[in-house]
Parts: structure tokens; C-alpha cells; sequence
């Protein structure tokens, strides 16, 4: 495995392995089986027929033949997935249509700044909502699809593909009605546990990333012997740190281009176990950048938090600092120095009595960042039902959504 986490630092806790131990093998051979709603994710990867990895990569070659920019409308588990891997993979690709991701919020003035950006291009949609009823994603979906319409006329709609249910919601009859190319979240595939579906790896493909790789990289942690052994570790002690009275854990990495893959761990975690008065809130921290800032209530503030790293031992790229800082650090690679702050902080952390945890990667590519995205979702499914909630609904987004559109008249 190229994912493995490091626990000798959790010192400071009772961690009762062994107890919670056989309740997660039970929970985990549940979730294996496929049988329960909403887990279909587990064997996704494993199962997906190359002919619907072929009809990916073919439509993204279409698509990357008619525009250089494909607007991504989604918002939640039908955006973040993709926007992450982007970024973590170093963002735009030369050569390739540029994603712009709308429809991730209400705004008019940010949506009307993007409708600016696109005058000048040549675009398509890629609208991804499983549900096809969410408000952000149908108000942009309908605001994009008017501006296609100006700029292509009647030859418009071959420019959408549409992602969502294959049966339900209002975006699958207008795709059906409209003759729209689609591809299907599967309806036993939650919004944040969709990240091999075609409503994350399309938009991938189209931007040139490596689509089958990154679903090779998921398979290979479809592992039940692996599940059954260490895989449960960070499942095992997410759920003793919460046990033992902490309230946040703290996602922290090295480096600006996991900001967005922090992003995808947040909702990830805080939607599958935030319920029931229960659940770790989760936070993000790019560092060093955030020790600036956060820095010293990571060393001196209430211990309501734990930490986990997640930690890269190759970069692709580098830069040497030169000699004319005139010091020790002139000839040193930025990402030799890098690594030391890594092991600065988590040591300087560890003495102040904060639990750490650490997910090491060996490299940020197609397969790690596969594995990686598998080895949350199942963490994240353990860990809620540890918790005793159901980490595949989300109730609670209701009661917003109700208050909004009463203000609506909707
Ligand atoms: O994880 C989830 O289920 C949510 O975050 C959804 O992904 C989000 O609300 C968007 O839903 P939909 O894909 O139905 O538009």
C-alpha cells in the first residue's frame, strides 16, 4: 500500500483498540457486502466495466475537441472530488480544456464573474448533481446552459453531458427531454462517496488526467485483508480521540495543492458523522503557511483538537535556495527544508500533549490520490458507524434548505 498511517504518536490517550477492534471488523464486513443502502461505493472501482471507462474517455476527447474551457456545475460531493484531485495534481494541464467550476455557491457576483471569463471562450457543461434537484447546481446549470444557447444556438446541447441518478430528479427528465450525453451516479452511490463515478473521473478525463489509473489506485485498497488489519487504524483512532473528549481534528499538509483534497475531507467527514449531537468537526490547515496564523493556538490553545498530517515523501518539482541568503539554508532543496518543518512541528505539537496522527503518502499521483480517496470514504463510513450514526444520510441539510425556500416563496 502506498497509504499508511502512523500512530506513535498518540501517546497521550486511553486508546481502546482492542474493544472497538471486532465491532469495526463487524461494521466493515456490513459495508463489504454491498447489500446495505448506500454502499455501493465498495466495490465501484473493482467492478467498473471498461466499456463505461472507454465511453469516459472518448466523450472527454470529444469534448476537449470542441471547447478550452469545460464549466463543471456541482457543489458538495459532485464537484469536490474532482476539483481536488485537479489541484492536488498540479491544476491545469497544458494542452487541455481548463475546468471552472460553477455552482458551488449563490453568489450572482461570483457567478457573473465567471459569465465575463467565458465571453471570450470556447466552452461546454459538464453538470453533475445526483439528486438533479439541488438549488446551487439547477440555478447554474440553467444560467450556463442560457449562455451556450446565446453563443451555439440550436447546436447546444451536444455541448452538455449531464451526471446524475438513472432514473430520478429533475435533471435526468430535462436530460432524457433534451437528448443530452449522460453518464450515472449509480442510486446506491452517496454524493461524497461518488469519487470513481463518472461525476467526478469525467470532468478528470476531460482536464487529461489519467482516469484509469486513478481507479486502479481504488481498487487496490478494495482489499478485505488489508481492512481486516492495519486499514482500520486510522478508523480505530479517529473514534478514541472523539472518545476521549476531543472535538476538532485538524487536517494539516505541507503543501498549497492539497488545500482543495482537505476540502474534500472536511465534507466528507463532517457529512457522515456530524449527526445525533455526535462527530469530530472537522478542520483544514495549509502549513506553513496557516502556522502564521493558527500556529500558536496549535501550541498553547485548548486541547479540544488532535492532528493529522497528511505527509508527501516525493515531490515532483523543486527549488534550491541560493547561496546569497547567506546562511546554512543557501544550496538546500525548498523541499529538504520542507520536510524538516513537517518533522519540527509534529515534534513541537507532540510536546505540547497533542495526539498526532500521520497518513503518509509515497508521491501525489493518479493511483496514490486514488488510494487515498478509498481509504477515507471507508474510514469515514467505519468511523460514523463506531460512532452509532448513519454515515451515508444527511439529514440535517434539510432543515436549511426548508428556511431558504420558505424566504423564496418556493
Ligand atoms: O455528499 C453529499 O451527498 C452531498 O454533499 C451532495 O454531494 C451535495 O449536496 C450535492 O448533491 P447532488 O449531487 O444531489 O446535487
Amino acid at each position: 500500500m502506498n497509504v499508511s498511517i502512523n500512530t506513535k504518536f498518540m501517546t497521550v490517550i486511553n486508546w481502546k483498540q482492542i474493544e472497538q477492534q471486532s465491532m469495526a471488523r463487524c461494521i466493515l464486513d456490513t459495508i463489504w457486502q454491498d447489500t446495505e443502502d448506500f454502499t455501493g461505493w465498495t466495490h465501484y472501482a473493482e467492478n467498473m466495466p471498461d466499456e463505461l471507462l472507454k465511453d469516459v474517455e472518448d466523450t472527454a476527447k470529444k469534448i476537449q475537441g470542441m471547447c478550452d474551457t469545460l464549466v463543471v456545475i456541482g457543489i458538495g460531493g459532485s464537484y469536490l472530488g474532482s476539483a481536488a484531485i485537479l489541484e492536488a495534481l498540479g491544476g491545469h494541464k497544458a494542452g487541455y480544456p481548463e475546468l471552472v467550476f460553477a455552482g458551488t455557491n449563490l453568489s450572482g457576483n461570483a457567478q457573473s464573474k465567471i459569465l465575463a471569463d467565458l465571453k471570450d471562450k470556447e466552452f461546454c457543461l459538464c453538470v453533475v448533481s445526483k439528486s438533479g434537484i439541488t438549488m446551487e447546481s439547477m440555478i447554474a446549470f440553467s444560467v450556463y446552459k442560457e449562455a451556450l444557447q446565446k453563443k451555439y444556438g440550436d447546436k447546444y446541447a451536444e455541448r452538455i453531458v449531464a451526471v446524475t441518478d438513472p432514473e430520478k430528479g429533475l435533471l435526468r427528465e430535462e436530460a432524457n427531454r433534451g437528448g443530452y450525453k449522460t453518464f450515472e451516479i449509480p442510486s446506491n452511490v452517496g454524493g461524497r462517496y461518488s469519487a470513481y463515478t463518472p461525476g467526478i473521473i469525467f470532468p478528470l478525463a476531460v482536464a487529461g488526467v489519467d482516469v484509469r489509473t486513478f481507479v486502479e489506485g481504488a481498487k487496490s485498497m478494495a482489499d478485505e485483508k488489508f481492512w481486516h488489519g492495519e486499514g482500520l487504524d486510522y478508523a480505530l483512532a479517529r473514534y478514541a480521540m472523539l472518545e476521549s473528549g476531543k472535538v476538532l481534528e485538524v487536517y494539516e499538509y505541507f503543501d498549497p495543492c492539497l488545500r482543495l483534497f482537505g476540502e474534500w475531507m472536511k465534507q466528507l467527514f463532517a457529512e457522515s458523522e456530524g449527526k445525533e449531537g455526535k462527530g469530530l468537526f472537522p478542520v483544514t490547515l495549509t502549513l506553513s503557511t496557516d502556522l502564521h496564523s493558527i500556529g500558536q493556538y496549535l501550541q498553547e490553545g485548548k486541547p479540544m483538537f488532535f492532528e493529522s498530517f497528511i505527509d508527501v515523501k516525493e515531490w515532483k518539482n523543486d527549488v534550491k535556495v541560493p547561496e546569497s541568503i547567506g546562511n546554512a539554508l543557501g544550496g538546500m532543496s525548498m523541499n529538504e527544508i520542507n520536510a524538516a518543518a513537517v518533522e519540527g512541528v509534529i515534534a513541537a505539537h507532540h510536546k505540547a500533549g497533542t495526539p498526532i496522527l500521520r497518513l503518509t503518502l509515497d508521491r501525489l499521483d493518479e493511483y496514490t490520490l486514488g488510494q487515498l480517496t478509498y481509504y477515507c470514504m471507508m474510514t469515514a463510513a467505519i468511523t460514523g458507524k463506531l460512532m452509532g450514526v448513519d454515515p451515508f444520510n444527511q439529514p440535517g441539510v434539510e432543515q436549511y434548505k426548508k428556511e431558504i425556500k420558505a424566504r423564496l416563496g418556493l
